[in-house]
């Protein structure tokens, strides 16, 4: 009889979906381990947009506000309320297990000590400091691994030929020694950071405005791999970065790359700004359980004030976060994406010995839940983070077709988590799934 169990390889390597250009795939691979048990990661959006609460960089580059009055930022930049080791432990309670701090935005107002320009909150804003270094030492404190978010753009700098939206100053096939003067510049910046900071993680933004050739991709690469070979760097280097990085909205199938991360704001802003319409925690828990069914991270946002205070409601956003994350741990962090469309109606991920699902359960849980063609044997079923035990039955299963039954599981109201249940159903061995279309064979 015709073999209608489909193995589900669960470690096998969809092919990239971006184009990644000379680049070995098991040199990725290695150093992408982390990152794949990682999950959750924090953005964060720190520059002197704050003090207006305005656009970061975008506001005068769509003619929003005066190049002028957008500088003038600087003065009010103060960070007197900094507190590093406060944010890598909110971090921490967070769950998340990498941190990702702009350096520079598309404005080139460094954010660290750079020597290569004027334009750092260090020589021109009363706060005088690096927020980069005493950041990530903290965060280094607590294993926590330090992302770099650098901008290829920069609007600020008179090299650069991109300004405002309807003026640049130059044409670079025009012009190619200031184009030659401007790659020195950022390049220099890139080797600064790589030496100075050693980020585990790059995360480059405005790749769109150069091509590859022009931003010298290749380049980039080698003087951040040659300084530290295990460094990740994200898809926005025009083909020549590890991972994709899809941008506030969840795609709706499962992505096919190798690696991908989801980064998302708290309201609807990167930076901070004026906005109340804050994500729920439940809202973000439950594009977070979407995110790691699908095989991939999600890198939060969290836009601080110009005195380097966190807002409340995104300090509140983290704490709720990190307390599911804690209670359910097991589900989340070293597993893999879940199970692949139509055996399930919600998240799910699967520990890496594939002999444990776990399944995600939105809002009101009190009935059954059914997953569709498992053709294991459940051992047991457990509510994760509270013990119980709980049912499961299989229903329609005819004894002589290979074809699984249905499974139903009867979860009560009261083992429900407030935001999102996880279900943990221990199997016999490693996941089978059967895909075909029923019937008799
Ligand atoms: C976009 C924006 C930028 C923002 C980034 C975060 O690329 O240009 O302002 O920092 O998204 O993903």
């Amino acid at each position: 009889m015709k073999q209608l169990i489909t193995m589900v390889c669960l470690f096998v390597c969809i092919q990239a979906g971006f184009a990644q250009k000379n680049i070995d795939p098991k040199e990725i691979h290695d150093k992408m381990q982390w990152f794949g048990d990682a999950k959750l990661g924090i953005f964060i959006h720190a520059g002197i947009y704050a003090v207006n609460g305005i656009d970061e960089s975008w506001s005068f580059h769509n003619k929003k506000i005066s190049y002028a009055d957008y500088m003038k930022q600087l003065q009010g930049f103060t960070l007197k309320k900094y507190d590093p080791a406060f944010w890598a432990s909110l971090i921490q309670e967070s769950g998340a297990r990498y941190a990702v701090i702009t350096t520079k935005h598309h404005d080139g107002v460094a954010m660290y000590d750079t020597k290569l320009s004027n334009l750092s909150i260090v020589k021109q804003t009363p706060a005088k400091k690096d927020m980069v270094k005493p950041f990530f030492e903290e965060l280094r404190k607590r294993n926590i691994k330090c992302g770099a978010y650098y901008s290829l753009i920069d609007w600020s700098s008179d090299n650069y030929p991109g300004f405002l939206k309807d003026s640049s100053r130059y044409t670079v096939s025009k012009d190619y020694d200031r184009w030659n003067r401007f790659r020195a510049f950022f390049q220099g910046q890139i080797k600064e950071i790589s030496d100075t900071f050693r980020p585990d993680l790059w995360w480059f933004d405005g790749d769109w405005e150069h091509s590859a050739e022009e931003w010298e991709s290749q380049k980039v690469r080698t003087i951040i791999l040659s300084g530290n070979p295990k460094s990740i760097i994200n898809g926005r280097l025009q083909g020549y970065g590890d991972y994709e990085t899809p941008e506030q909205n969840f795609p709706v199938s499962r992505p096919g790359y190798n690696w991908w991360e989801l980064c998302m704001t708290s309201n609807d802003n990167w930076g901070f700004h004026h906005d109340n319409n804050w994500k729920t925690p439940y809202e973000v828990i439950t594009i977070f359980a979407d995110v790691i069914s699908n095989g991939g991270n999600l890198l939060l946002d969290m836009g601080p004030k110009e005195d380097g205070a966190i807002p409340e409601e995104q300090i509140h956003l983290l704490k709720e976060l990190g307390a599911w994350n804690k209670k359910h741990e097991e589900a989340i962090f070293n597993t893999v994406g879940g199970l692949p469309q139509g055996h399930f109606y919600g998240p799910s991920t699967l520990s890496k010995d594939a002999t444990t699902l776990y399944l995600f359960l939105h809002g009101k849980v009190n009935g059954q839940v059914m997953i569709k063609g498992l053709s294991n044997k459940i051992e047991e079923v457990t509510v994760l983070g509270n013990g119980t035990k709980l049912q499961s039955k299989v229903v329609g299963k005819i004894s002589w077709s290979p074809v699984p039954g249905l499974v139903y599981i009867t979860v009560p109201d009261s083992v429900a988590d407030k935001y999102v249940t996880v279900l943990k159903v221990k199997l016999d061995k490693p996941i089978r799934l059967y895909k075909g279309h029923g019937g008799l064979n």
